[in-house]
């Protein structure tokens, strides 16, 4: 069977990782070869780039800077990951993939940069090539805020470069994950606020009625 790119995007703490790993669960037991990647750092090279984009203070380089650094992860996990397991005939699941920089870079910052450039960058980096199947995960980001904190004070995780952002950019970025998801059929939008299970058997049912 051909290869398939499916990805999982939403704000802080909708519950895309959690919900990735029981996705991937699902395809191994129907003998699907699965790939579980991220972005940013997704790849070695991607690593180093996560670190900076990840930590420190959320206004360390600006928006530009911080959209150039996206896509040279987003370029080198492409040509050393995800086409590679495509090409095998992989089913690839990202955490978080290109429509969260637009998210985060023209919605989340109330449009600092343009469409425009996004778009080009895109183009430049990716091509005209799209996932199969985006699962956009919907929550209110005070409760996903309230889940990635109590996550991270567990895991002494780190990476609080977005989460410490103030609630306007967290409204904004989810009204634009909603705006995204009007612009193609590839994207399925799920009310995330429900249960570990009940979220999950609903992305089942979509996997099967779409890729199946
Ligand atoms: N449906 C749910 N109900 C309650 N808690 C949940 C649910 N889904 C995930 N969680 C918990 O919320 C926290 C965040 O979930 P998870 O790490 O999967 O979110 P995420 O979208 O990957 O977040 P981030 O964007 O910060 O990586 C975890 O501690 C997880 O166990
Ligand atoms: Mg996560």
């Amino acid at each position: 069977m051909a290869g398939r790119f499916i990805t999982f995007e939403g704000g802080e703490g909708c519950g895309k990782t959690t919900q990735i790993k029981l996705l991937a669960e699902y395809l191994q037991k129907k003998n699907v070869d699965v790939v579980l990647t991220k972005e940013p750092g997704g790849t070695p090279i991607g690593q180093e780039l996560r670190k900076m984009l990840c930590t420190g203070d959320k206004d360390k380089f600006d928006a530009v800077a911080e959209a150039l650094l996206y896509y040279a992860d987003r370029r080198v996990h492409m040509q050393q990951k995800v086409l590679p397991a495509l090409n095998k005939g992989e089913w690839v699941i990202s955490d978080r993939f290109a429509d969260s920089t637009m998210a985060y870079q023209y919605y989340g910052y109330n449009k600092r940069l343009s469409k425009e450039m996004l778009n080009n960058l895109y183009e430049m980096t990716v091509g005209n090539f799209y996932p199969d199947l985006t699962i956009i995960l919907d929550i209110d980001p005070k409760v996903g805020l309230q889940r990635s904190i109590a996550r991270n004070n567990q895991t002494q995780a780190n990476e609080t470069r977005h989460e410490s952002r103030e609630t306007e950019f967290h409204e904004n970025l989810r009204r634009g994950f909603l705006e995204i998801a009007k612009t193609a059929d590839r994207y399925v939008v799920l009310n995330a606020d429900v249960s570990i299970e009940d979220l999950h058997k609903q992305i089942v049912a979509v996997i099967e009625k779409r890729l199946f």
